[in-house]
């Protein structure tokens, strides 16, 4: 192609070309700041596979100001649906969310966990209540964030980061 065909690329005032491992988009979702090694999970958590059609950029392993190495995952036309915040947050709790609107970041949040949560993962122990076939919601209460210590609220079962991603 003839260089002087390539896109433009917008950068906005924080940026320079020397920090930009991938493409700005014009409207979509960035994640930003997700635990080095764990975009992949971020994408399973997004039931992105590939056959979907989504324009998706994924950087591992970039320099970040404020840890040492982070992920990016960037969606475009895509926001995020309900749910789908708190399954990152239990992953990578420093993880921001950016929604893109016509190049600008118009919101960003930092994902956050709740102190209790429920229905996102099921219990480990098969014989916990919430997996006996009752209309028993899973529940439990985050004793920690990072790294990741759930208690079931029903039984004694314990999960970590570990448990967690084998469910997504
Ligand atoms: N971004 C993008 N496309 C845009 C605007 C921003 O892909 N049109 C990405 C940036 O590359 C960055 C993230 O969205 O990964 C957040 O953008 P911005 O808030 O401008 O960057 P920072 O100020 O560095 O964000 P933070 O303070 O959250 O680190
Ligand atoms: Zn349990």
């Amino acid at each position: 192609m003839n260089p002087q065909h390539l896109p433009v690329q917008e950068l906005s005032k924080s940026s320079s070309t020397k920090d930009l491992y991938v493409n700005k988009i014009r409207d979509g979702t960035v994640i930003d700041h997700i635990s080095a090694g764990h975009a992949l999970d971020v994408l399973r958590i997004l039931e992105i596979h590939g056959g979907e059609g989504h324009i998706v950029s994924v950087a591992m392993n970039v320099p970040s100001k404020t840890t040492s190495k982070k992920d990016i995952v960037k969606v475009e036309n895509r926001e995020l649906r309900p749910g789908e915040a708190d399954k990152i947050a239990l992953i990578t709790p420093g993880a921001t969310i950016n929604i893109i609107r016509d190049y600008e970041v118009a919101e960003k949040t930092r994902v956050k966990l709740p102190d209790v949560i429920k229905g996102i993962v099921k219990c480990a122990n098969p014989a916990c209540v919430s997996n006996a076939g009752e209309p028993v919601e899973p529940k439990f209460l985050v004793e920690r964030q990072d790294p990741l210590r759930l208690r079931c609220f029903y039984c004694v079962r314990i999960m970590d980061k570990q448990d967690v991603l084998k469910q997504f």
